[in-house]
C-alpha cells in the first residue's frame, strides 16, 4: 500500500480504480504480504521447524486457503464446516488439527474419518465421546488435549483464552487424571499436548511462561507426548505505534524447550499471517454534520467488519486520496446500520472529506470477512486477491435478490 502522486495504491493498483470497477465496499488482499508473513514466521522459527497450521477461523476463503496450502501451512480448524473447506482447499489431513470445546459426534465422525492429524478435546466428556466414537469405528484415534495453563495473555479480556475462569481447555488436576486414563485407552492414542492463551497478543512473556507451565506438568505426567500444540496469537500493530511482538525470544524459549522435551511444535497463527494482507475499501455516503464532530457515512458497516464494534478494535483508516487542505477535521466513521456501536473510530486529525469519496480500513484481512453477517439485510462484501500483477475475484458480491 503506497501513496503514488497522491492517489493510494494496493499493489499498484489505484483504488480509485477498483472502486470504479468492482464497487464498494470491497475486501482487498495483496498476497505478496501473506507470502512475506509466511516466510518470517518460517525464518524466525526455522531451528525448531514447526507444523504451522493456519487458524481458519481469522479468513476462511477458498482460495487464499488454497494459496496458503502452497505456500505449505496445513490448517488448524474449529467446526465441521472450516473442516471441510479445508480439504476442499486442497491441505493434506495430516496437516489439520481440530480445536474447539464443543464439537459434536457428526464432526467427531467427520474428522476421523478423514483421518486428520489431531483432535485436540478440550474435556473428559469429550475424550469419552471421541473414544466411544473410535470404538464403534474401530479406529485408534490420535487425540491431543488442551490445557488451561492459567496463563494471562495480557490482551483484550474479550479474546484472552488461557486463564482459568475461560472456558478453554482442562485445569492441571484434570489433566493429569486424563493422562492417567489415556495411557490405558484402546481406541485412542494420546499425541499431543495443546495450549492456546488468546489473541493478538503483544508480549512475549506470557508465551515464556506458559511454556514453564507446560513443561512442569508433562514432568508431573511423566508422558511423552510427540506433539506439543503451542496454539497462535500472534498479535499485529493495527494503530502503527511500532510496538511488535518480539518473535525472536519466543523463538528462541521455544528451541530450548523442544531441546529439552523432544517433541515436535505446532502452531495455530492466524491473525499474524493474513492481517495485515487485507484492505476494506469503502465510498461515502453522507457526510452529516454532529455536535463537536462530522459523521463520516460509510457504505461499509458493522456487519462488514465487526472488530471496532464487538471489542472497541482500532483499525487505521485512510484516504484513498490525498489533499492538501490545511484545514484538518475531526471526523467520526459510521456505517449505516441502526444501532450506536456501528461507527469505526473517532479520529482528531483528518484531512477534509467530500461525499463520494473514498476510504481504506487497514488491517482487515483476519476475522474481517469471517466475521461479517448479513445484519440489516446487507449483502456481504467482494473479495479480491492482487498476486502478481493480476487481480482476482475470489468471492463474488452476495447477490441481494438472492439474498432476499
Ligand atoms: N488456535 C486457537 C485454538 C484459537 O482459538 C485461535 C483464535 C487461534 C489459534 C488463532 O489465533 P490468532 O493467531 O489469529 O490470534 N475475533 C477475534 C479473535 C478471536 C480469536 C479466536 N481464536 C478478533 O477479531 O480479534
Amino acid at each position: 500500500m503506497k501513496y503514488k502522486l497522491k492517489e493510494l495504491t494496493i499493489e499498484n493498483f489505484k483504488v480509485k480504480t477498483l472502486a470504479k470497477n468492482y464497487d464498494t465496499p470491497i475486501y482487498c488482499y495483496s498476497f505478496e504480504k501473506i507470502k512475506n508473513n509466511i516466510n518470517k514466521f518460517k525464518k524466525v522459527f526455522l531451528k525448531i521447524n514447526p507444523l504451522i497450521c493456519f487458524s481458519v477461523k481469522s479468513n476462511s476463503n477458498s482460495n487464499l486457503l488454497r494459496e496458503i496450502n502452497k505456500l505449505g501451512l496445513g490448517a488448524d480448524v474449529v467446526s465441521m464446516g472450516e473442516l471441510m473447506k479445508a480439504l476442499k482447499s486442497g491441505i493434506n489431513p495430516n496437516k489439520i488439527v481440530f480445536s474447539g470445546v464443543g464439537k459434536t459426534s457428526e464432526e467427531i465422525i467427520f474428522a476421523v474419518k478423514k483421518k486428520i492429524l489431531l483432535i485436540n478435546a478440550e474435556s473428559k466428556s469429550e475424550i469419552l465421546e471421541i473414544e466411544k466414537i473410535a470404538k464403534k469405528t474401530n479406529n485408534k484415534v490420535n487425540v491431543g488435549l488442551r490445557l488451561n495453563p492459567n496463563t494471562d495473555a495480557g490482551t483484550l479480556s474479550q479474546i484472552s483464552t488461557g486463564k482459568k475462569e475461560n472456558k478453554f481447555g482442562v485445569s492441571e488436576e484434570i489433566f493429569i487424571d486424563l493422562v492417567e486414563y489415556l495411557k490405558n485407552s484402546k481406541y485412542l492414542k494420546l499425541k499431543c499436548l495443546s495450549v492456546h492463551i488468546g489473541s493478538q497478543i503483544l508480549n512475549h512473556k506470557p508465551y515464556i511462561k506458559m511454556l514453564k507451565v507446560i513443561e512442569k506438568i508433562i514432568k508431573k505426567t511423566q508422558f511423552y507426548f510427540e506433539y506439543i500444540d503451542l496454539g497462535g496469537g500472534m498479535g499485529i500493530d493495527y494503530e502503527n505505534k511500532k510496538r511488535k511482538i518480539n518473535l525472536k525470544k519466543y523463538a528462541l524459549s521455544v528451541e530450548k524447550f523442544k531441546k529439552r522435551n523432544n517433541s515436535k511444535i505446532i502452531f495455530e497463527p492466524g491473525r499474524s499471517i493474513v492481517g495485515d494482507s487485507g484492505y476494506l475499501i469503502s465510498k461515502i455516503i453522507y457526510i452529516k454534520e454532529g455536535y463537536k464532530k462530522d459523521f463520516i457515512i460509510l457504505d461499509a458497516a458493522m456487519n462488514d467488519l465487526m472488530r471496532p464494534a464487538l471489542y472497541n478494535a482500532k483499525h487505521r483508516i485512510i484516504p484513498a486520496k490525498k489533499n492538501k487542505t490545511q484545514s484538518l477535521k475531526i471526523y467520526e466513521f459510521v456505517g449505516p446500520i441502526c444501532e450506536s456501536t456501528d461507527k469505526f473510530s473517532t479520529v482528531n486529525k483528518f484531512q477534509k472529506l467530500k461525499e463520494k469519496d473514498l476510504i481504506v480500513i487497514c488491517d482487515v484481512g483476519a476475522y474481517g470477512m469471517s466475521l461479517s453477517s448479513n445484519y440489516n439485510l446487507r449483502p456481504k462484501p467482494i473479495e479480491l486477491l492482487i498476486k502478481n500483477s493480476k487481480i482476482k475475484i475470489i468471492s463474488k458480491r452476495q447477490d441481494l435478490k438472492e439474498l432476499v
